[in-house]
């Protein structure tokens, strides 16, 4: 039997047991445990196919008809974000980031998100007028809104380059200090996973393989021989050899 239940916890922010997902007979998650504490910033990696984004829909409860078992529990205010924005491109940005939202104050809040992320000033493009780093801080506001307790990312940085990913780091970083959801966020990109995480866990034959905590007073420089040995590390766990072929692990 399969569990999913919203409301949790002072305590925890995710907590799995057992969790299993099968695709056509071939378990993708196999029995994987995983608990994230509230505030903390988890970035997961793994190999192409590992199943991070399988667990993240898992996480998400956006997998309905996936077989499996084990247990998920999650707090009652979820946001997600994708690698590509999914914003509607016929409403304009203010409207995106507010859609679906209730109660009262809503357009203010959306306002507000939007300054926060540097768009001020820009509620009534159109979403497609905006550049792709544009799109997703549009995304992070959107999620941002909802006030989530815990913000799940999939890949949500692949598709930029590499300054405005940067720009990305610095903008969630303080997103993640002002307001301390706890953040499950998967990338391909080790040094991402150093400059972000708390803690860096790689998935590896449906569970959680390896498990490091960053202890590297922020912001990191990734020329600092402690994040150097923390990605030769990560690259080996990734079954990748030589300390600067990230783009390899991808
Ligand atoms: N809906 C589906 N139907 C069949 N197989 C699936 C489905 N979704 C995922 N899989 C399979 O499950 C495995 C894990 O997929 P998943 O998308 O979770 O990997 P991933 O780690 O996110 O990979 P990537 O890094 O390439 O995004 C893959 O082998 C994939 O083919
Ligand atoms: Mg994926």
């Amino acid at each position: 039997m399969a569990t999913h239940t919203r409301g949790l916890t002072e305590t925890t922010s995710v907590r799995t047991r057992g969790l299993t997902r099968s695709f056509e007979g071939r378990a993708v998650l196999d029995g994987l445990d995983l608990e994230v504490e509230p505030g903390e910033f988890v970035v997961l990696l793994g190999r192409s196919g590992s199943g991070k984004s399988t667990l993240l829909r898992a996480l998400a409860g956006l997998d309905d008809g996936v077989a499996g078992s084990g247990e998920i529990d999650v707090p009652e205010q979820i946001s997600v974000v994708f690698q590509d924005s999914r914003l509607l491109p016929w409403q304009r940005v203010l409207t995106n980031v507010v859609l679906g939202l209730r109660g009262g104050g809503a357009r203010t809040k959306g306002r507000e998100a939007l300054a926060e992320v540097g768009l001020a000033g820009r509620e009534r493009a159109w979403p497609g007028r905006l550049s792709g780093g544009e799109q997703q801080r549009v995304a992070l506001a959107r999620s941002l809104v909802r006030e989530p307790q815990l913000l799940l990312a999939d890949e949500p940085f692949g598709a930029l380059d590499a300054l405005t990913r940067i720009r990305m780091h610095g903008l969630l970083r303080a997103l993640h200090e002002r307001h301390r959801p706890a953040i499950v966020l998967v990338t391909h990109d080790v040094d991402e996973a150093v400059v972000l995480a708390d803690r860096v866990l790689v998935l590896d034959a449906g569970r959680i393989g390896t498990e490091l905590r960053i202890d590297i007073e922020a912001p990191r420089d990734p020329s600092d021989p402690r994040f150097a040995a923390i990605r030769t590390e990560l690259l080996a766990a990734l079954g990748v050899g030589g300390p600067r072929s990230d783009e390899e692990a991808a």
